[in-house]
């Protein structure tokens, strides 16, 4: 086992106390939502009468939202949505729910908001269609009042039509996967997402707020108003407030502009995210009528094209990775336990940025990030009007990308998390030489609408189509948030490039294509640069390719399939695709160059579809930097040695499990020292330093069972130890849940690592036990998993096999208080227990 001294504990123990505080509840936004999850029906398959309020679903399942139906059921390459997809099952799904609306609530307003449902959502109350939302990602809402019966039941049905696929180039999930709600208004509110808050001329010593505000009234008399802003600090403390008098006439709505002055503001930064709150009232005849929140940070930022990222005056670089929205196990259904989790992670690597890739993230992965304090990439499309996948967006696109784009950014625009727009993700418009069809610039006018940036059609500028439709979609943005710069994720890195010729892009972003980056500064004069996407590395968490120091680029080229008899990727950080870098080529880069202001790495975490380089039975992603069940891979510790200097590191690998005589590459990632020095059964294997540019130090051994131990040291003096020892057979099992308290909130969950030991307790790095796992009191397994991309093991089930060692249990409290006691059992092992406390 890997013996770890107290300095390398310690900042674990921090972590756990970290995640203690982390896991407050999230200030509820809007304060006039209340959750309507609980307690729906579910049936897949189609059957348009349960649209009908009278229709029998007394059968149906009974379940809670958020809900993915494809991650419930078996791996198939048969699934519609391809390995790519996840191999997963689509189809079509109706849910239904019936509820009392409150004859005492007669009068008011009540909307239904959906945070997401993949996709082409359809929905009814009472038997009324209320419409289709095609995208998947967006959230969106509707109108209930003309025909809710107060005082009696109603019935919302909800369509959800995932059929045709392929539409995504990932996993997408399938259902009602975000949250919805119920919002109850009076006729005189704050409209959905009716508040935006900018921090203009911020000092040290004073910020001024311009806070806008949506009211709208839906009586048949004007409404004179009072409109109250309060800046309330994290205390809770009213520090600033305005007061206006305004009047809303009847059937209108109207933006009140006001202005609040702030005294020695805290700033939100990465480390400090200080977060005030907007609290809004709206008064009538003295009377409070409406009340609402937005939670809002104060921060200075800019984008240099000489210093990169400016946050607060001063230079940050952007150390993110891209990720995609599903949970692993959990599949698409949104739990903010699940993604703090991975939040956690992630900033215990020391990274800060998250990159919402390629699609409108969930409103709680955006709160969290606010909290937590990470610069987020905000993006809305993956494809434009070219298809990229055979039933994808593409296909919605001229019909809905105004409201879209526009829904999204009216929802996002508040978050101090959000520092750029992202309008799209290598979308086909943007090559130098893409036609836009056969479009003409006055037939595509007419379709795009390209109003005012149509001005550049008239004035006979030399514009294409597909440069001009990068310019509306910028000019929406800024239209709407003029505070943040636009750019998008580009895979040609020309300057001919339609979308940089357009002129729209306020910072160049790259995605891959490292040997251009150097040219950036004289290719876009005075434009800041930013890498969207970089690395696609390949792993499998615990394999390793030996020698370690040769390449191993997978596939040949993107096109051409690849199929390696191991289906795995070696975690040494010689593995990667094509159009890619291996992780320290890119961060060598970064790193060394100030116009660059960061990057997004793909991945932080894999995700379900896209196995790239392998086909099936290959069914997730290889690129994560921590794998599917939230397990780091070693090259987490390369990023936390470069970017934790508040840490110190030392991370030695591999196992120590190999045949006797073999030539093992032992590599250990370090900081704060000078020098790592290698003992194998307490003989030194020599010493080693790494040089400027280097991120690793690396000794070629011969392998004898045993003990392999690592020192660094720093001024002759010892900073960290690491020892790994020979396992051997597996015996028992270990349990360690990441949290032993639990709330009773139905939704909290606690992740148990599985870990395969010797009789010795240390782990087995090559253990592929089975083990079952049985639950006493309140909870239920909310999923299983090992991290593996190639297992064709059920999500949802009582039992994992170990996968290098480990595998993950879990856990979900059913909403009682009390406690869980989990068990796990496999055969020949004994078996091990653990409690979690449900509150
Ligand atoms: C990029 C793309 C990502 C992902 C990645 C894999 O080109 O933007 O979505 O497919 O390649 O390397």
């Amino acid at each position: 086992m890997k013996k770890l001294s107290i300095i390398q504990l310690l900042p674990c123990l921090l972590l756990l106390l970290l995640a203690g505080a982390c896991t407050s509840q999230k200030e509820v936004t809007d304060t006039r939502q209340q959750r309507f999850t609980d307690g729906w029906a579910f049936r897949l398959g189609d059957d348009a009468a349960a649209a009908r309020p009278d229709y029998n679903d007394s059968d149906w399942r009974r379940l809670n939202l958020p809900h993915d139906w494809a991650v419930e059921g078996d791996f198939d390459r048969k699934n519609p949505s391809g390995t790519g997809g996840g191999a997963l099952p689509g189809g079509i799904g109706w849910y239904r729910k019936t509820f009392t609306a409150d004859k005492a609530d007669e009068g008011k307003r009540m909307r239904i908001d959906f945070d997401g449902a993949y996709m082409n959502s359809t929905v009814y109350i009472n038997g009324h269609e209320l419409g289709t939302r095609p995208y998947g990602y967006i959230s969106f809402s509707y109108d209930l009042t003309p025909y809710i019966k107060w005082g009696e039941k109603n019935v919302v049905a909800v369509r959800v039509d995932n059929a045709e696929q392929p539409n995504s180039r990932w996993y997408s999930g399938c259902g009602i996967y975000r949250n919805v709600w119920l919002t109850k208004l009076n006729p005189v509110h704050v409209a959905q997402w009716g508040t935006y808050v900018t921090a203009d001329e911020v000092s040290k010593n004073s910020a001024r707020l311009t806070v806008r505000t949506t009211l709208e009234n839906s009586q048949d008399v004007d409404a004179p108003l009072e409109l109250i802003s309060r800046l309330v600090d994290e205390k809770g403390k009213v520090v600033s407030e305005v007061s206006s008098q305004v009047t809303v006439e009847k059937g209108k709505q109207l933006e009140a502009v006001q202005e609040i002055a702030v005294e020695n503001p805290e700033l939100w930064s990465i480390d400090r995210p200080y977060l005030y709150n907007v609290k809004t009232e709206v008064r009538m005849a003295g009377a409070p009528v409406d009340t609402y929140n937005t939670p809002f940070g104060i921060r200075t930022f800019r984008f240099d094209a000489q210093k990169g990222f400016i946050l607060n005056g001063e230079q940050v670089k952007i150390n993110g990775v891209c990720m995609h929205h599903d949970l692993g196990c959990l599949g698409a259904a949104i739990n903010t336990r699940a993604i703090e989790r991975q939040l956690e992670i992630l900033k215990e690597m020391g990274c800060n940025g998250v990159r919402c890739s390629h699609n409108p993230p969930s409103p709680e992965l955006l709160d969290l990030c606010d909290r937590m304090g990470f610069i987020v990439m905000d993006e809305t499309f993956d494809m434009w009007r070219k298809r990229k996948t055979r039933h994808d967006y593409s296909r919605y696109f001229n019909d809905w990308h105004e409201r879209d784009l526009t829904d999204l950014i009216v929802r996002d625009r508040n978050h101090p998390s959000i520092f750029m727009w992202s309008i799209g993700n290598e979308v086909l418009e943007q090559w130098t030489d893409a036609k836009a069809d056969t479009l003409s610039l006055e037939e595509a006018n007419l379709i795009l609408n390209f109003g005012r940036s149509a001005d550049m059609l008239a004035g006979g500028e030399e514009m294409s189509v597909n440069s001009l439709l990068t310019k509306k979609l910028a000019d929406m943005v800024k239209a709407l948030d003029p505070t943040r710069p636009v750019t998008a994720g580009c895979n040609e890195p020309n300057p001919n490039n339609h979308l940089f010729r357009s002129g729209a892009l306020d910072i160049i972003g790259f995605n891959y294509h490292d040997d251009w980056f150097a040219g950036v500064p004289e290719n876009f004069p005075g434009k800041p640069f930013i890498v969207t996407e970089s690395v696609s590395g390949l792993m499998t968490r615990g394999y390793y390719r030996m020698p370690s120091d040769s390449m191993f680029i997978w596939p040949v080229s993107w096109d051409k399939p690849f199929y390696e008899s191991s289906l795995s990727c070696s975690s040494y950080d010689n593995c990667h695709v094509p159009w890619g870098n291996y992780h320290e080529g890119s961060l060598r880069h970064v790193k060394n160059n100030d116009f660059i202001s960061g990057q997004y790495i793909w991945t932080g975490f894999d995700y379900i579809g896209e196995p790239t380089p392998h086909g099936w039975p290959a069914r997730s992603s290889f690129f994560g930097i921590i794998d599917l069940a939230g397990f780091p891979k070693d090259v987490y510790y390369m990023y936390q040695s470069e970017w934790r200097p508040d840490k110190n590191v030392l991370h030695l690998f591999p196992h120590w499990n190999w045949t006797p005589g073999q030539d093992i590459d032992l590599w250990a990632y370090y900081n704060n020292a000078d020098e790592v020095e290698l003992f194998v059964n307490g003989q030194s294997q020599g010493v080693r330093s790494k040089g400027k540019d280097d991120f690793h130090v690396m000794w070629r051994v011969k392998y004898e069972p045993g003990t392999v131990k690592a020192i660094s040291r720093k001024d002759g003096k010892v900073v960290a130890e690491q020892e790994i020892r020979t396992a051997g057979e597996p015996a028992q099992i270990r349990l360690t849940p990441d949290r032993s308290t639990i709330q009773a909130d139905g939704r909290d969950l606690s992740f148990v690592t599985v870990e395969i030991l010797d009789k010795d307790g240390n782990l087995c790095p090559n253990a592929e036990n089975d083990v079952t796992f049985a639950l006493d009191g309140s909870g239920f397994i909310a999923g299983v998993d090992n991290g593996s991309p190639i297992s064709l093991e059920r999500f949802k089930d009582n039992h994992r096999k170990a996968f290098y060692g480990k595998c993950l249990v879990v856990i979900q409290n059913d909403g009682q208080p009390g406690s869980v006691k989990v068990t796990a059992t496999a055969d020949g092992l004994s078996k091990a227990t653990t409690a979690i406390k449900v509150k």
